[in-house]
């Protein structure tokens, strides 16, 4: 089969397309042949051999975890799909070898969900990761509710703009971040309140329009700066969600009774299957979405490592 592969760790130099053998799934998974597969920032950290403490990897590596495709052959466990099924899902291991940024990739019966039929396969493949992210932080750990205030950092990525989308689905008022490009964009999504983090200092525009502090945080940047900015922008009780790093160590934290945690999407085909449903029903917007070739995965991981692409990079592998 045709798939993007790395026999070592490093830059995106070190990403070939070439023909590898078909794996087998397992008896506990099916074997999907791949229409389409989401990127996400995660695939280059772990392809420069970020994160090896948590996540083993096997040689070659085929990197990718966001699919959408079709079921060609189902385990021996696996009563609930069938050959045939479109899916959409996300191919999650702690051990990485067999990705999604190839023409066949095994994934466990228990992360796919069906695909929605008003969504294209490159549609439904930027949406796994990203979703069930935002939806893991928002509704779940923040239990955020109608008329709740949130700050969405970094609004016209790939988790910005789905987290977004979930958010206004929920009833919150949104606060977010982008630069001016993509001013039109984020309010376009739904976002209520837009700072142009280039021109304004976000944390003092916030703290003006909301002196008793937002109830959510969902904190995608990675600075001292921003990390602590979050704990100082939320009210007595409030929440903040982690995406990329530890809490600080702030006395306010305990004072202020705030309920904080790095967190990690946890692959869910049932929860994925219900987020489907809503951008089935238009409830939720798919993000925009930039179609690449396999052949070109090289400048897609460069463009994803620059940190300004605009909603999701999607790598097309074959037509189905
Ligand atoms: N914990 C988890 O399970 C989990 C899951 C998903 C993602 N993440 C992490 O969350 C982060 C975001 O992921 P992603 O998929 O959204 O990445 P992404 O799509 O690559 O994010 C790119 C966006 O970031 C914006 N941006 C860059 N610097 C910014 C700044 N200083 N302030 C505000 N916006 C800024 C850019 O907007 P402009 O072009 O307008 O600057 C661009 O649209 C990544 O670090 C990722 O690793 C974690």
């Amino acid at each position: 089969m045709k798939a993007a592969y790395y026999d070592t760790h490093g830059s995106s130099d070190v990403l070939k397309v070439g023909e590898l053998p078909i794996p087998q799934p397992s008896d506990d998974e099916v074997l999907v042949q791949v229409a389409a597969a989401g990127i996400n920032p995660i695939d280059r950290r772990l392809r420069n051999g970020e994160l090896t403490e948590y996540i083993s990897r096997t040689f070659p590596v085929i990197p990718g975890w966001d699919l959408a495709g079709r079921i060609t052959q189902v385990g021996a466990n696996v009563s609930q799909w069938n050959v045939g099924d479109e899916v959409v899902g996300l191919a999650f291991t702690w051990s990485i070898q067999h990705g999604t940024n190839a023409e066949y990739v095994p994934v466990s019966a228990d992360a796919i969900a069906k695909k929605p039929k008003s969504l294209s396969f490159e549609e439904a493949a930027a949406l796994p990761l990203v979703c069930l992210t935002a939806w893991q932080a928002l509704a779940e750990f923040g239990n955020l509710q109608p008329g709740q205030t949130v700050l969405i950092q970094a609004g016209s990525g790939g988790l910005g703009s789905v987290a977004i989308s979930i958010a206004k689905h929920l009833g919150a008022t949104v606060y977010t971040t982008c630069s001016q490009k993509n001013i039109e964009y984020v309010r376009a999504r739904g976002a209520d309140h837009v700072i142009d983090y280039q021109n304004a200092d976000y944390l003092s525009v916030i703290q003006n329009k909301e002196p008793d502090g937002l109830d959510m945080v969902l904190e995608s940047l990675l600075s001292d700066a921003t990390t602590q900015a979050a704990i100082n922008l939320v009210r007595r009780g409030g929440t903040v969600a982690y995406m990329n790093n530890e809490p600080p160590q702030m006395s306010a934290i305990d004072e202020n009774n705030i309920k904080t945690e790095f967190l990690h999407h946890r692959p869910d085909g049932d929860s994925l299957g219900q987020i489907m449903a809503l951008f089935e029903r238009g409830e939720l917007t798919i993000p925009h979405i930039e179609v690449v070739p396999l052949d070109d995965i090289r400048q897609a991981h460069e463009r994803s490592e620059a940190g300004h692409t605009k909603g999701k990079l999607v790598l097309h592998i074959q037509n189905l």
